[in-house]
């Protein structure tokens, strides 16, 4: 193949991969199941199931038929809680007044909650909190709420801290009171600050912001990772009894295009014990 012909094949190929992605890949959402193994002094959690969205980015490249068609899905996985761990607009915090439209039909016995990313927190959070709130969403800023599993009647506390990156996460105010036995599921937008996690408490964190890369390369990955989400790209990890998922998200910043990384709606269900291990362990 001479020259010429290389970089009209270069060219053209380009083209039809961002046209991929942006046409397609963006607006196709996969349903992830992640099993969270159950410490043995947990296990009345088994069967607890929590569902994920994140990065809506709804200002940016607002779609809302991407949206009312994720809110069907994530309703049809018939989750316990869902936990919506932030960025939910770019830069413009007026983008959640569609957005949380949206969010408002979500159905989950236990309550949909969330927590703010670093673009929130960046932009007007204060104007974000009352609008999802009014949505019937309540946003967890270093706070926490009791809640119990619908079977066992079990409890677990929800948290939800600020972005590690925009805000000022405050891991012992948010755990002030929680007695010591009681398990603490966490939405904190950032995954790499897991490590910081060192608190016996915390039984799971469910992060964001990494997109998965957004736009990744075949057989290689993400091509460019933000700061605190360079470790933890995607999927469920482990760490003694400590869990962490990363949600790729559902939408995207910077370009409309996503590729080999779909957006993702999650389900996380607890087993007290798992008839598969975890995507990855870590050597703590
Ligand atoms: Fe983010």
């Amino acid at each position: 193949m001479n020259r010429r012909n290389l970089f009209r094949l270069g060219f053209y190929g380009s083209l039809g991969a961002a046209g991929y992605g942006s046409l397609i890949e963006r607006r196709t959402p996969v349903i992830e199941r992640a099993i969270c193994r159950l410490p043995g002094r947990h296990a009345a959690l088994d069967g607890l199931t929590v569902a994920t969205m994140s990065d809506f980015h709804h200002d940016e490249f607002h779609d809302n038929s991407l949206m009312a068609g994720a809110v069907e899905t994530l309703n049809g996985l018939n989750p316990d809680l869902v936990l919506l761990p932030g960025d939910f607009i770019s830069r413009d915090e007026r983008g959640v007044d569609t957005l949380a439209d949206h969010l408002a039909r979500l159905r989950a016995p236990l309550g949909v909650f969330a927590s703010l990313g670093n673009h929130d927190q960046w932009a007007d959070a204060g104007a974000i909190v009352r609008r999802l709130s009014r949505a019937g969403i309540p946003v967890l800023r270093n706070a926490a709420t009791r809640l119990r599993a619908p079977r066992s009647g079990a409890v677990f506390h929800l948290g939800g801290l600020e972005s590690a990156w925009a805000g000022h996460p405050d891991f012992a105010r948010l755990a002030r009171g929680i007695p010591r036995d009681e398990p603490i599921v966490l939405g904190w937008h950032e995954p790499d600050p897991f490590d910081t996690l060192a608190d016996p408490r915390v039984l799971l964190q469910v992060a964001g912001h990494t997109h998965g890369g957004q736009v990744c390369a075949p057989l290689w990955g993400a091509i460019k990772l933000p700061r605190h989400g360079r470790k933890y790209v995607a999927g469920l990890f482990e760490r003694g009894d400590a869990r962490l998922y990363v949600t790729r998200g559902i939408g995207s910043m910077g370009v409309p295009v996503r590729f080999c990384c779909p957006p993702e709606i999650s389900l996380i269900e607890f087993r007290a014990t798992a008839d598969r291990q975890p995507e990855k362990t870590l050597n703590a």
